[in-house]
């Protein structure tokens, strides 16, 4: 276990955020950790590293070993490569297992039968060796294998994570759309905020949800390792070592502190407010972040001291809908929506015009990043972007917009987007 080759798939554009995050974890640098397309390669890592990048990766989706790659043409193919691999050596016949495929450009019909003849290969291997097989568990396996085809080559991964690593183990509560852990943590990184720098500043999302972003904020600044509350697959498997994982794990605990920043939350409905205080207190920062209702285009600053505004806000169908939900008014009021967001036209311009007229008003000097695939947000803010950072949303591809505000004044009447 002193050579194995990792990779850690991430969302699209975000791979150097993570390339950071590994070094940073691991203390690997050079050519020890390569940032590719799709993700982050460590081309001979040590065990250790795959129980660290499991317990301290906000970033990336899944901690793989790489077992086996080969060019492939058949199905034949793919069985070959899952019986060239000693699977002895990671898991017994008496464990479950599931076979996941993704694919890119790959000339196979049936992803479904190329999953089938490595759960083949394997099943052939063990019981040839041992005379048992392992059985197939879709749902709860104890081992996942990963099977990824391009257009010629297979790759077949073990994955460490088992859940992915955005289940981070404290959410149950959510609501209509929020975003994955892992992309608000890229999101956090683009922006370079940073709670133990020398001049640390406040974070607050207006449209805060279920709270992701601000609970993954809150983590980083009490230096709370964001796979603490879970379980992880390589603890199901062979060259699992108990004691360095509760070294690791009692490490990371001591390192934890009380955020030097403030971190704010607010959200129009309150039933998201609610949703995001009991996900807070099953992530262990309930004391650290203040959440409260409120509509953004009313809610004053939460500090004195300019700091950064991070959101997703509200996109496309759920303005439209909100827009032009005579319908279902009754029922969006039950959710605790109030009658602000049902002003809107549909595309968000009136309210997004709104939002930028109160920031300039009562927002000057803070910094706001906005997550959005629309990418005529800033017209509709009238408001020119300082930075704009790609990054995909699963399959949407989405802006990270910087807008830097500057107070409206009497003295400066033909201000920035006015
Ligand atoms: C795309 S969701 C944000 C999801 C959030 N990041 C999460 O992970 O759960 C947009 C949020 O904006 C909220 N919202 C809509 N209009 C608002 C307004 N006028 N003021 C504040 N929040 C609003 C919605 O209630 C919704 O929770």
């Amino acid at each position: 276990m002193d050579s194995l080759p990792l990779f850690l798939p991430c969302a699209g554009q975000v791979e150097p955020l993570l390339g950071d995050e590994v070094r940073r974890i691991t203390g690997l640098a050079g050519e020890a950790v390569r940032v590719l397309r799709g993700g982050v390669q460590l081309p001979a890592a040590r065990w250790q590293h795959v129980l660290q990048l499991n317990l301290h990766s906000r970033i990336a989706q899944r901690v793989l070993v790489e077992l086996a790659q080969a060019p492939y043409r058949s199905e034949d193919d793919l069985y070959a490569l899952a019986a060239g691999v000693d699977w002895a050596a990671w898991f017994t016949p008496a464990q479950t297992i599931k076979v996941e495929v993704t694919a890119q450009k790959s000339p196979l019909k049936s992803l479904n039968f190329a999953a089938l003849r490595i759960k083949d290969g394997v099943a052939d291997q063990f019981r040839e060796r041992c005379g048992q097989r392992p059985s197939v568990d879709t749902q709860r396996p104890d081992v996942r294998i990963h099977l990824h085809l391009q257009a010629e080559q297979a790759t077949l991964y073990l994955d460490t994570s088992g859940e992915p690593l955005f289940k981070r183990g404290w959410r149950e509560d959510k609501g209509d759309a929020p975003l994955k852990e892992t992309l608000a943590a890229a999101m956090i990184a683009a922006t370079g905020w940073d709670p133990h720098g020398e001049q640390p500043q406040s974070l607050y999302d207006p449209c805060c949800g279920s709270g992701t972003i601000v609970i993954e904020a809150a983590q980083i600044a009490c230096r709370i390792a964001p796979g603490l509350r879970r379980r992880f697959g390589f603890e199901r498997l062979l060259p699992h070592q108990p004691a360095l994982w509760q070294q690791l794990k009692a490490e990371a605990r001591a390192a934890e502190q009380s955020a030097p920043v403030g971190i704010f939350g607010s959200d129009i409905a309150h039933r998201m407010v609610d949703f995001a205080r009991r996900n807070a207190e099953r992530a262990g920062v309930a004391q650290v972040l203040q959440l409260r209702g409120g509509d953004a285009l009313q809610r004053q600053p939460p500090v004195a001291t300019p700091g950064v505004m991070l959101l997703n806000p509200p996109y496309g169908e759920r303005i439209a809908a909100a827009g032009q939900a005579g319908h279902n008014l009754a029922e969006r009021r039950q959710l605790g929506f109030t009658a602000r967001e049902f002003t809107d036209g549909g595309d968000g311009g009136e309210f997004f015009a709104q939002l930028a007229s109160h920031w300039k008003t009562c927002y000057g000097g803070w910094t706001a990043w906005m997550l959005t695939p629309d990418l005529k947000l800033p017209g509709k803010l009238r408001l020119k972007e300082t930075r704009r950072v790609p990054m995909w949303n699963g399959p949407i591809e989405c802006r990270l917009f910087r807008f830097d505000l500057t107070a409206r004044g009497p003295a400066s009447p033909r201000q920035q987007g006015d």
